[in-house]
């Protein structure tokens, strides 16, 4: 029997291109040259299964490319907005993605972000570097105590409260977070968590706040200008879920006015372009989309995308179908 065809749109860690290689007929993406429409829609009609990942745009357009032979996508990232699902849902399309296997990595760098952001560690790395430090003085570089302080979480899924285990029992913060689907009472308790009815009143009462929510739809611009508004003055904003999730334009005036104090960010609207102001303001901490960047949470995230192919293609159950 033949192979299944399978097209990676990127470089995927080399265990897992291996690996993929004894079960598929793969074509991996050797260069790492991201894929551009023609050559996605051209994937959908050649492969069995497309991977793609956050840096390539599966679009309605994309997906109803005719004479399509793939039926699944198996998607590298636990985050799925970058894939039209009503496009694929209406065309057959099978979605898989890898949830769980990078929930540490990605709450250690909402953590490491937080902490960067709160004492001014990226401000300070760059004084040593440019030969600016003078010397240890009682008032240099002050920044924001992070243990004992209040943190909310807007959505309260696995990497929500990851965070939430490694800062609460960690770091002895008081957690507050706001989530449409929230958790069994038994995980909220575990925390001593605070369950709020909205987002504001979350914001109105933290000293940091992170962002855990899907990207896209409604969620586009939750932090907005009148929620920035809401923060306190002296409160810090960390961001590891989506760009879009904030409105650039309005984080830049609320660090301009003073309205939040800082902002540590992980990933941005319109990636890997970062709005110009951003780059240049000291006290916002920059990661270029790191949540899961580790050897071993990647190499895991590739093999998930792998044992979900094989369920599809042995006709088994699928246990990370978003459609
Ligand atoms: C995820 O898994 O969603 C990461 O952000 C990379 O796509």
């Amino acid at each position: 029997m033949s192979k299944p065809k399978v097209i990676v749109t990127r470089r995927w860690p080399e265990a897992v291109e291996k690996h993929m290689k004894e079960l598929f007929d793969v074509t991996l993406n050797v260069d790492d040259i991201p894929m551009n429409v023609e050559q996605l829609k051209i994937a959908f009609q050649t492969a069995d299964a497309v991977c793609p990942t956050v840096s390539d745009k599966i679009s309605a357009d994309v997906i109803n490319v005719e004479n399509k032979t793939a039926k699944v996508i198996g998607n590298f990232g636990v985050g799925f907005n970058h894939i039209d699902l009503g496009a694929a849902k209406s065309n057959d399309l099978v979605v898989t993605n890898t949830p769980e296997v990078l929930t540490d990595c990605t709450a250690d760098t909402a953590m490491t972000l937080m902490l960067m952001a709160a004492r001014r560690a990226g401000e300070g790395e760059r004084h040593v570097r440019t030969k600016a430090w003078k010397g240890w003085r009682p008032t240099h570089m002050m920044g924001t105590k992070v243990t004992g302080k209040t943190l909310g979480l807007i959505g309260f899924g696995r990497i929500a409260q990851a965070m939430a285990h490694k800062a609460h029992f960690g770091f002895g913060m008081k957690i507050f977070f706001f989530d449409p689907y929230p958790p069994e009472a038994e995980v909220i308790n575990k925390f001593g968590a605070i369950q709020c009815d909205t987002v504001e009143d979350v914001l109105k009462q933290v000293d940091f706040v992170s962002l855990h929510c899907p990207g896209g739809g409604s969620n586009t611009n939750l932090m907005n200008a009148e929620r920035f508004s809401v923060m306190r003055d002296t409160a810090i904003l960390i961001n590891t879920a989506r760009g879009d999730v904030v409105d650039e334009p309005a984080l830049v005036e609320a660090l301009k006015s003073g309205a939040i104090k800082a902002a540590g960010l992980d990933v941005f609207a319109q990636e890997p372009t970062v709005t110009e102001e951003l780059l240049t303001m000291e006290n916002v901490v920059t990661l270029p989309h790191l949540g899961s960047a580790t050897e071993d949470t990647r190499v895991a995230m590739g093999m998930r995308v792998v044992e979900n192919l094989q369920a599809f293609f042995a006709g088994e159950p699928l246990r990370d179908r978003v459609v």
